[in-house]
């Protein structure tokens, strides 16, 4: 039974209050440092990770557990430098006498929190024996773990022990790919400050012949508050977060935030204010990574292949987002026949009084217990689903078209920006507004050579070449691979490859004209 999205976000805030950090020292004795914090309380779970240097996660089983280890311990000297007596869970063991105690160090696990490098991958995907067990095995090594998870989520409670400094209701909840299900190892924290709290006692106190409430500052727009509100809150991060450097305050944004990096946890982190819409955004994906388990595959591969041909980055610019990306995919499994995935008006029509949520004057009810969603009679692999996916986006037609999860088919584009992708919820936004036709035009010649490659290729041939075949073959860059002979005789010549035979007559006619006149 799968639980629901609200249901996963409540239990892992609550486990993430009853968790510290521990930076540990190079040689440690793991059963010695859990001995000496079990006389705190009962250690519920608790793992071990390499980020410059040793650190422990551990969970307590109670709370209180916490505030006993935090009178029993230490405040840094200050010979060196001067502390800000800021009291967070973020701590530092240290061996007594290191020479004697360090014998004692026995060999610990450390779980990963970075995927394999690319080439790796590679080597990895060609011992499978179908391109579907190639795309669950980049599914494994590259989906968050657990122990991730918890990290994420430790970040978000650590950030939020500032915010009730100010606003003692508030919380600070994780969105975007760090719980939609399509976080990949290494994707940035997107967390947002909530005080929906205080909005919902709002609305209880109606009842009675009286009303009361509280008097507070009245600014003239939200974002002017969010702006106030984040700017102290980043100001505080710099100059008291253990840990959090290189805060950058983006309030003039169309949504306002405060980037920092994040060390103890190792995250570079996306802080803004209450974003309900951006949650609800968060919760339909993962409604649609739960359906089915193709969807997660597919979305891995398509995502990790776009970053390989530089069609995503990292750096905001013209590229599609993995954002967008992962909407597209979704498009494409909405279009199956039968259809691999439900619309969001399917799921509208399948919530009940509890999930019905109108933010903004904008209508994002959609069902949340997923056992009420019927799952598909679609039983194609994921060897012909990648396939059409590249054939599907090779010649989908961009310019009269436009992408809409909630009726699940094509829409005519209602304005005239290269990529037109509806937000599920907010109707009149387009997600993909900033991609422009180069970058289109480049999605759509890869997706065409991407497609057919898969068709042409022959998987003993290549198998027996020992050459990398399927979904390996694709994270390949096309010019790198030994069959750049290929490209030649793809159906639509991107503008891009063009664009670089171009650039090569330049140099060669230079070079010539170069000779010529040293003659
Ligand atoms: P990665 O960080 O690339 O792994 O994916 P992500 O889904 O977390 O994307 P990102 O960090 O860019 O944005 C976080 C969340 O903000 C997304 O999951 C969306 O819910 C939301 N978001 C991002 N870009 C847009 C946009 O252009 N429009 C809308 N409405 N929401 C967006
Ligand atoms: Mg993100």
């Amino acid at each position: 039974i799968k639980k629901t999205f609200a249901e996963v976000q409540t239990e892992r805030l609550e486990q993430a209050e009853r968790t510290i950090l521990i930076k540990c020292p190079p040689k440690l004795n793991e059963k010695k440092l859990l001995q000496y914090l079990s006389s705190h309380g009962n250690i519920k779970s608790h793992f071990l990770f390499e980020n410059r240097g040793i650190h422990a996660l551990i969970e307590f089983s109670e709370k209180n557990s916490i505030a006993s280890l935090q009178d029993a311990i230490g405040i840094p000297s200050a010979i060196e430098h001067h502390v800000v007596p800021f009291k967070s869970r973020l701590f530092t063991f240290m061996l007594k006498n290191p020479v004697s105690q360090a014998a004692e160090e026995t060999p610990v696990h450390l779980s990963p929190q970075s995927h394999i490098p690319v080439k790796d991958l590679i080597q990895k995907l060609c011992h499978a024996d179908s391109i579907s067990s190639q795309m669950y095995i980049l599914l494994n090594e590259y989906q968050l773990t657990e122990e991730n998870i918890r990290l994420r989520f430790l970040a978000c409670s650590l950030v939020r022990d500032f915010a009730r400094a100010y606003f003692p209701d508030s919380v600070v909840r994780p969105f975007g790919s760090s719980v939609n299900t399509f976080g990949k190892l290494g994707c940035d924290v997107d967390m947002f400050l909530d005080f929906h709290d205080t909005q919902k006692r709002a609305t209880k106190m109606k009842k009675g012949p009286f009303e009361m409430e509280y008097q507070m500052k009245r600014l003239p727009s939200e974002r002017l508050a969010n702006q106030k509100i984040l700017s102290v809150i980043g100001d505080c991060l710099d100059n008291f977060g253990p840990g959090c450097v290189s805060i950058q305050k983006i309030l003039n944004a169309r949504c306002p935030l405060v980037k920092f990096s994040h060390q103890p946890t190792g995250f570079q982190c996306d802080l803004s204010v209450s974003n309900s819409i951006a949650i609800k955004s968060s919760e339909l994906l993962y409604i649609y990574g739960c359906l089915d388990s193709r969807v997660r595959a597919l979305v891995f591969s398509v995502r990790c292949w776009a970053r390989v041909h530089g069609l995503t980055n990292s750096a905001p610019g013209n590229w599609i987002t993995n954002f967008s990306l992962t909407v597209m995919v979704m498009f494409f499994l909405q279009k199956r026949s039968p259809p691999i995935i439900p619309t969001v008006d399917q799921l509208k029509v399948l919530a009940d009084d509890k999930d019905m949520h109108v933010i903004g004057g904008y209508d994002c009810s959609f069902v949340s217990d997923l056992s009420k969603v019927k799952p598909t009679e679609n039983t194609e692999t994921l060897d012909v689903l990648l396939g059409e996916f590249f054939e599907y986006f090779g010649n989908f037609d961009f310019r009269k078209n436009s992408i809409n999860l909630r009726k699940g088919k094509e829409v005519n584009k209602p304005e005239s920006s290269p990529l037109y992708i509806w937000n599920p919820f907010e109707q009149d936004l387009n997600i993909s507004k900033n991609v422009n036709q180069p970058q289109l035009e480049k999605f759509v010649a890869m997706a065409r050579e991407t497609a057919w490659i898969l068709q042409k290729e022959d998987k003993t041939q290549r198998m027996i070449n020992k050459e990398p075949w399927g979904l390996a073959a694709l994270l390949i860059p096309f010019g790198k691979s030994n069959n750049s002979k290929m490209k030649n005789r793809v159906k639509g010549i991107g503008s891009e490859t063009i664009r670089s035979l171009l650039d090569s007559l330049k140099l060669n006619s230079a070079s010539s004209l170069q000779k010529a006149v040293e003659k």
